[in-house]
């Protein structure tokens, strides 16, 4: 199944780290711009706390980030729960998925309220309140299959994950991806795993490449051709079997050599194994099911790369984004420095007293991009896109409501 872009819509996020409330807009390339400490990351962590959640369980996810006081928004007003409304299309519907997790008195959190709506006439619907399954259609009738049990701390989507009308968006969340890539990880003998998702650090990447070359010999050509294109002279990369485990083999040409030259991931730079993650983060999605990514979210891809390297991690960007959406952080002026770069494509983040705010930059800067004045590279060096919340800000709170039931 290819997926069509942008997969999420939409995000609305309440209390989730240093974000009150914000609802965001999403393209199928989007950068993320803003300060150290805005709340870039806490976006999209909020994102994949969703498929952590889904793909292990919630306990897990929480209990990696510290556990759920880490995780809502501290304040004076003391938040006791935080929410995730995503709002996606998938190529047979579009539809909504939304969860609002507390934490209780006596300790530990509950799911407080999940919903989850595939529109149209073919559509489906879920409703679970603390534990009880209120509402559970698929399609104006059951076709007889009666609703799983709910359980408080377990998130109800993974339960009807069997169901044939909920599994495209649970499989479609839980295999977005979302990379801080980490070349000494790459660089390991790495153990082989399935390969259908690169791990956050990228500490499987010999095991996806390794799919990619059996399943889909043109994406991993592609790939190639855009690592030539970042680190000169780099011509190719492939997995060599050092049992139990495997490593990558770069091939490289020298002047004066027929045969290119080999060396193992052990013996190449940071820039080159980092280009080559973000590479395979970006076209590891393929036709197959189970091997297609709806989302990638990638931070600071620009890292250890040179400044003349970071203009075909740009084509690249895009050209993944055609498939696979694509979200980024950055602080790379050189990065957003092309003039064919629309503000339409920013989200800037900055932080008010803690408070994170995000929105589409403010019009006096999208008007000096459209007339060519600058571009949004140049504007980021001059600290100059700020998130314009009063034109983008929600115009009611409804715009911010995680649910749609009625009273909810
Ligand atoms: N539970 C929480 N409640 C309120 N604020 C929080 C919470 N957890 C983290 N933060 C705030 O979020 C900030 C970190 O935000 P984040 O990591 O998203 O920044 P960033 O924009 O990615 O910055 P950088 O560019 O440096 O990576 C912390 O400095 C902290 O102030
Ligand atoms: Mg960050």
């Amino acid at each position: 199944m290819t997926y069509v872009t942008p997969f999420l819509t939409r995000v609305v996020l309440k209390n989730y780290k240093s974000i009150a409330a914000s609802g965001v807009d999403l393209r199928a390339l989007t950068f993320l711009v803003g300060p150290n400490g805005s709340g870039k990351s806490n976006f999209l962590d909020a994102l994949r706390f969703t498929s952590d959640s889904l793909r292990s369980s919630l306990d897990n996810a929480l209990r990696e980030r510290g556990g759920i006081a880490e995780v809502r928004r501290r304040s004076g007003g003391h938040p006791t729960h935080f929410g995730i409304r995503l709002e996606f299309q998938l190529p047979s519907a579009m539809g909504h998925y939304a969860f609002k997790i507390g934490a209780r008195p006596q300790g530990g959190y509950e799911v407080q309220t999940e919903e989850c709506v595939i529109l149209g006439p073919e559509g489906a619907s879920f409703l679970v309140i603390a534990g009880e399954v209120r509402e559970f259609e698929l399609g104006g009738t059951r076709n007889g299959i009666a609703p799983p049990a709910a359980l408080k701390d377990r998130l109800y989507l993974v339960n009807v994950s069997g169901v044939p009308k909920f599994r495209p968006v649970y499989d479609a969340l839980s295999r977005m991806g979302f990379y801080s890539l980490n070349p000494d990880r790459i660089r390991d003998f790495q153990a082989p795993d399935s390969g259908e998702l690169l791990v956050r650090d990228g500490s499987n990447l010999t095991s996806v490449l390794r799919q990619l070359s059996i399943r889909d010999e043109a994406r991993k050509k592609r790939i190639e051709e855009y690592l030539s294109s970042i680190v000169p002279g780099v011509s190719g990369v492939d997995v060599k079997d050092v049992p139990p485990k495997a490593t990558l083999e770069f091939r490289q040409e020298v002047a004066g050599s027929s045969d290119p030259w080999r060396f193992f991931a052990g013996n190449m730079s940071d820039g080159t194994v980092r280009a080559l993650g973000i590479l395979v983060a970006l076209f590891q999605s393929q036709d197959s099911a189970a091997l297609s990514v709806p989302l990638v979210g990638i931070e600071e891809p620009e890292v250890a790369l040179h400044p003349a390297a970071v203009g075909a991690l740009l084509d690249a960007l895009r050209e993944a984004s055609q498939s696979t959406q694509v979200i980024v952080t950055t602080h790379s002026p050189d990065l957003l420095d092309s003039a064919d770069i629309e503000c339409e494509l920013l989200l800037a983040v900055h932080a008010e007293k803690g408070t994170t705010q995000i929105a589409p930059v403010d019009e006096a800067s999208r008007e000096a991009v459209r007339k060519g004045l600058y571009t949004p590279g140049e504007l980021l060096r001059l600290d100059q896109l700020r998130p314009d919340i009063k034109l983008f800000g929600p115009k009611s709170p409804k715009q911010l409501d995680l649910f749609d039931g009625a009273g909810l």
